[in-house]
């Protein structure tokens, strides 16, 4: 499994996402985020996740593809790649991962935390 990490005195910069803005629980929205394509999920239970927006298999948009709130599953639209939008965890295959961002809101405007760390955040499987 891929696997990114970001050291911990690494600066997080917290950048505004207007497209994430009052979407309701149980929607998705991509952005591109300090030149970093992002998904952001707002769950049915109110809280709000945010990951890489490019599939790690062939870089399709994920937010292009079939979402299912109830499950929080998301299928990609490329080769149908499940994904656990909880965790970011491949549910078929079980081996691909997103990369996680810290996410915030606060009454309404939803932040990102971007690491300042010289990298692009994003994942890659190298699964068939
Ligand atoms: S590009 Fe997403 S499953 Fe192939």
């Amino acid at each position: 499994m891929a696997e990114m990490k970001v050291a911990a005195d690494v600066d997080i910069k917290w950048v505004e996402v207007p497209e994430a803005q009052d979407i309701w629980e149980g929607d998705i929205v991509d952005a591109e985020v300090e030149g970093e394509q992002v998904i952001i999920v707002h769950h049915l239970d109110g809280t709000y996740a945010a990951f890489q927006g490019l599939c790690p298999h062939q870089e399709v948009l994920l937010a292009d593809g079939t979402w299912d709130e109830i499950t929080c599953v998301l299928a990609c639209p490329g080769h149908l790649w499940e994904f656990d939008m909880q965790a970011g965890n491949g549910i078929n295959p079980k081996g691909s991962t997103l990369y996680r961002y810290q996410v915030e809101e606060n009454d309404g405007v939803i932040r990102v935390g971007i690491p300042q760390d010289g990298q692009t955040h994003y994942l890659k499987s190298y699964e068939s």
